[in-house]
């Protein structure tokens, strides 16, 4: 049994992490306009407002937003136009998008689904809203799991798993789930929120007045500051290929992808990567540009051109001459394929 596990049931018999930390709430707890007044908008709206929004910014614009629309009704009456006009500087602008969205199946509904599978439904709303909702809401016994929640739970109980993996997405919620009191989700996530917030922030977190310090596994085992783990995602590189498509009586020059790169064995045409485009003794018309293509672990981004030589150019080692009728022969790549399709 891994120890976090045990650290888990040793504290949940005495219960005296949860008890700890809603003790700890009930003296720290911050005073903020939209708690404890159980209005499933004012909630929902704080909890969009705070998704990438520091507390201090986000209650004027709170207090500003539910001035404007005070209720659901409000928000789904405005054109999106008036909401992004109030949104603006907070960023992201497609929570407020799909805010407004949300707020017209809301209505359209007849008001706010009761249940953390309805609110999941509401466009933009993911796990952790439906259960900061649901629970502060309405009472409903689901854990809201996120970065303050990961950083506490790590830390207190040990564990190593990988925040950012879908591994540690689960035992995060588990734990979260399996702590939280019965009767009492609203309390425990907000309490876990603010304790994340103020007292177990990421860097000089207060353990030295820590309410729940006896049990933290980080500090016995001096890894508070190695807590949570992050797992390094490959950065994603992005590349610039120029495609000239190059046309001569009806035939087109196609190559095929080398291995030990992406798309490996497939065809394609004329190809320059981070380099002068070549002289094929014609002007190069340009297709498309720009073309964004997303593949794992990299960001192609093409620019597409068209070259109609009176005379076939001598092209590198490895171009073939096809008859342009007989492309769909050629296995190509999604985004030669796409871009194909823009020719003339
Ligand atoms: N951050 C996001 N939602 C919050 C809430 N309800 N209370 C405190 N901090 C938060």
């Amino acid at each position: 049994m891994p120890s976090w596990r045990e650290a888990l049931l040793r504290n949940m018999s005495e219960n005296g992490f949860t008890t700890a930390l809603l003790r700890w709430f009930a003296q720290y707890g911050r005073e903020l306009p939209w708690r404890g007044i159980g209005d499933p908008y004012a909630i929902w709206v704080s909890e969009v407002i705070l998704q990438q929004t520091r507390i201090e910014q986000g209650r004027d614009y709170w207090l500003r937003f539910m001035e404007r629309f005070p209720t659901v009704e409000a928000l789904a009456a405005a054109s999106e136009d008036e909401v992004l006009r109030l949104w603006q500087g907070l960023g992201y602008y497609s929570r407020a998008r799909n805010m407004h969205a949300a707020a017209r199946q809301i209505v359209e509904m007849g008001g706010f689904p009761r249940s953390v599978k309805g609110l999941r439904a509401l466009k933009g709303v993911g796990d952790y809203t439906a259960a900061a909702v649901g629970s502060m809401a309405f009472g409903l016994p689901a854990a809201a799991v996120d970065g303050n929640v990961y950083r506490v739970l790590s830390r207190h109980y040990g564990i190593d798993v990988p925040i950012n993996t879908t591994r540690g997405k689960r035992t995060f919620e588990a734990l979260a789930q399996e702590l939280l009191p019965s009767g009492q989700a609203s309390a425990f996530n907000q309490a876990m929120m603010d304790f994340g917030a103020t007292w177990c922030t990421p860097r000089l977190p207060r353990c030295i007045d820590c309410p729940v310090a006896g049990t933290c596994e980080a500090l016995h085992t001096g890894r508070i500051d190695q807590l949570p783990v992050k797992e390094k995602k490959l950065k994603v590189k992005e590349r610039r290929l120029s495609y000239i498509y190059v046309r001569n009586g009806g035939m087109t020059a196609l190559h095929r992808r080398p291995a030990g790169d992406i798309w490996q064995g497939l065809w394609e045409p004329l190809l320059v990567e981070d380099g002068p485009l070549p002289d094929l003794g014609c002007p190069l018309t340009l297709v498309a540009g720009g073309v964004k293509h997303v593949l794992t672990h990299r960001i192609l981004l093409a620019d597409f051109y068209l070259a109609e030589p009176a005379v076939r150019p001598v092209l590198p080692d490895g171009y073939v001459w096809i008859n342009e009728r007989e492309i769909a022969d050629y296995a190509l790549p999604r985004l030669v394929e796409k871009l194909i399709n823009k020719l003339p």
